[in-house]
């Protein structure tokens, strides 16, 4: 990293520089505003520590107009006496840091680390904007339906901020893909993505398993435990089937959400929370407020962005080439040569209507693949994969049942 030290007192700058080049950074310092701003075009720097007072003018405006040319170029103000005024000016400028005389090396690495943690982020999102372009794809998620190319942008938007992310759509539709692909594309992406699913587990066992447990705090509890939360720590925690948490166990919830803190069960110490929460179900949510199954009021904290997913079913243009995504995946897994569909065979899948989603459609293609002889997958190997009713046929039944199940609703 191209580092410009702009600071007046010899000693000093010396010092930073040997740091700078320490941390495996490329420096270059200059002692006055004039010179300053000529080194800004010429070695175009990523990072400026600058000092206030320089012999010919401010250093803080040394950094705003270094920003103004490249507004991804970093700086840290340094300054003898220290004032919120100061401070403040420093941090409008867009100052990463304020720091006071003398600085430690290890304040130094500290601000370092951020930057290229920063920087590693910004290089994986521009990849997978690429990817995206060129493959249809955006980290694990594939798609090129307007409805998915939507559902994406929203993704790496969500992605950048902090707030919870409540995903909703079908058994299979790529609920935990698409939390995966939000915590890889966020701030968080080098840390821990916990997935716990409420659904998996006794209700009795959810809290001590999301929030730790001291001791002796219960029977069978011999062994302090850590919970998911603060096994998240940094990173995001992924809360599957949300509506299976018991009412009491969301109340709780809520109440760790908007605190920032929790407590072990059986602890009395409070302990901060620093997780971005995903949550997802697939049930409709005001179905399961109405039903008592989730409470309005942690509803309406964990959704501050909602995400729906389609059913595979409204988006059939991505069939063929998430079949074709899985095709490659299982070939790679399990190298049997088989290298091609023939189209009539994509048709089929293409027809068909998926109650399974996502993850029905990865199945039969993986059967296909271990049915198929020699190098294409032919339409006959498909058919005989698939449920034997002709195209059309279960959305009218389903249909038939949704009015079924409306009419008993409405005798009630
Ligand atoms: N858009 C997609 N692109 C690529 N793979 C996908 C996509 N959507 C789903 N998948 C794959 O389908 C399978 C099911 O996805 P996932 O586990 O995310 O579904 P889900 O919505 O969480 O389902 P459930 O409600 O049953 O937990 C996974 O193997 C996943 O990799
Ligand atoms: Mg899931």
């Amino acid at each position: 990293m191209k580092v410009l030290i702009v600071e007046d007192d010899l000693a000093t700058r010396k010092g930073l520089e040997e740091s700078v080049k320490d941390l495996g950074g490329e420096a270059r310092s200059v002692g006055t505003v004039k010179e300053a701003s000529r080194a800004i075009e010429e070695f175009d720097p990523r990072l400026l520590i600058v000092d206030i007072h320089l012999p010919d003018g401010d250093g803080i405006e040394v950094l705003r107009a270094a920003r103004e040319t490249d507004t991804d170029r970093e700086g840290i103000v340094i300054t003898g006496q220290g004032s919120i005024d100061n401070a403040i000016e420093a941090l409008r400028a867009g100052a990463v840091d304020y720091l006071l005389k003398p600085l430690r090396p290890a304040q130094l690495e500290v601000v370092f680390n951020r930057l290229a943690d920063r920087r590693r982020l910004e290089s994986e999102v521009e990849t997978l904007r690429a990817e995206l372009q060129e493959t249809g794809r955006l980290g694990d998620l594939v798609g090129r339906s307007p409805v998915m190319t939507e559902i994406f942008e929203i993704i790496r938007r969500v992605a950048k901020s902090n707030a919870p992310v409540l995903i909703t759509g079908a058994s299979g539709s790529g609920k935990e893909v698409a939390a995966r692909t939000i915590h890889r594309l966020s701030r968080r992406a080098a840390k821990p993505f916990v997935a716990f699913n409420c659904g998996a587990i006794s209700p009795t066992l959810i809290e001590s398993e999301l929030f730790g447990h001291e001791r002796g705090s219960f029977t069978g509890a011999d062994k302090r435990r850590v919970g998911y939360f603060e096994e998240a720590a940094g990173g995001t925690l992924f809360l599957d089937e949300i509506t299976e948490m018991g009412s009491e166990l969301q109340v709780k919830l809520l109440r760790v959400l908007e605190d920032r803190t929790l407590r072990r069960v059986g602890g009395s110490q409070e302990l901060k929370v620093d997780v971005r929460l995903v949550s997802a179900t697939n049930r409709d949510p005001h179905d399961a407020i109405r039903h008592k199954k989730l409470r309005e009021d942690l509803f309406y904290r964990l959704n501050v962005f909602p995400l729906a997913l389609p059913p595979l079913s409204d988006r059939r243009d991505d069939i063929p080439l998430l079949s074709e995504h899985f095709r490659k995946m299982i070939e790679d897994q399990e190298h049997a040569g088989v290298t091609a569909w023939d189209p009539k065979a994509l048709e089929l899948l293409q027809a068909h209507d998926w109650p399974g989603n996502v993850r029905e459609l990865r199945n039969v293609v993986h059967r296909a693949c271990v049915m198929t002889e020699g190098k294409v997958i032919r339409p006959e190997v498909v058919l005989a994969l698939l449920p034997r009713a002709p195209r059309g046929s279960s959305a009218k039944k389903k249909v038939a049942l949704k009015q079924k199940t409306a009419v008993a609703a409405r005798k009630k």
